[in-house]
């Protein structure tokens, strides 16, 4: 599938409803999480026929971009069942098959590399510090292949830092740059949304 073609289709799935401000809800919009799929595919040959799982999937658009190009199974976890009714009318609106999970990724008890890859992007950890590191942290242990997320530019090297030092990865780069738009969810946003600029990490384990 071609990219315009995968993020026109991701335009047109719901997003949160009704956003929660703990749980750092914002949508991965179609722009962003088309090019984390297909570079992660084009580049790399991470999903395509290979068993995807996005983690804190909210409404799912990086799981569901996942099936678009035909990843051969994907999981979608999140700790919030609103978000994963959301899902999976998305996921049922676009034809496309994944199972979804109710689980606090922190509590994820999975043994060794259950997945080819895990694609995410996590809470920033702005409201609860640390998270996005536990994200990546589980999601290292359970993909066999790559794990692809955003962080924001800012932390480039403390995350590079503890990836390599604590999480001993083979490999961790940024492949680009990007502009994310966090829309103004959220009472103590005073402009209507908030453009920062995020990394797109492919890691090794
Ligand atoms: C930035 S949003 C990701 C949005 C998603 N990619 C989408 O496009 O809808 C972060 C997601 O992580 C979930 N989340 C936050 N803390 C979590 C945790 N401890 N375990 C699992 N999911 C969590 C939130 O509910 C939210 O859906």
């Amino acid at each position: 599938m071609k990219l315009k073609k995968l993020e026109g289709l991701l335009g047109d799935l719901d997003q949160f409803s009704d956003p929660k401000v703990e749980l750092e809800q914002y949508p991965t919009g179609p722009h962003v999480a088309s090019r984390l799929i297909y570079t992660a595919e084009n580049s790399f040959g991470d999903i395509t026929g290979k068993v995807v799982a996005d983690f804190g999937c909210g409404c799912a658009t990086l799981g569901i971009a996942s099936a678009l190009m035909e990843a051969e199974h994907v999981i979608g976890i999140d700790i919030d069942s609103q978000s994963l009714d959301i899902a999976s009318t998305n996921a049922e609106d676009m034809e496309v098959n994944i199972d979804l999970m109710l689980s606090d990724i922190k509590g994820l008890n999975w043994r060794g590399p259950l997945v080819d890859t895990v694609v995410m992007n996590p809470p920033f950890g702005t409201r609860n510090e640390g998270i996005d590191m536990e994200f990546l942290k589980t999601a290292l242990k359970v993909a066999s292949r790559a794990v692809y997320s955003l962080h924001k530019t800012t932390t480039r090297e403390h995350i590079k830092r503890v990836a390599i030092r604590d999480f001993n990865v083979k490999k961790a780069e940024v492949l680009c740059e990007l502009r994310f738009d966090v829309p103004r969810l959220y009472k103590f946003h005073r402009k209507k949304s908030v453009d920062i600029a995020v990394d797109l990490w492919r890691f090794v384990p």
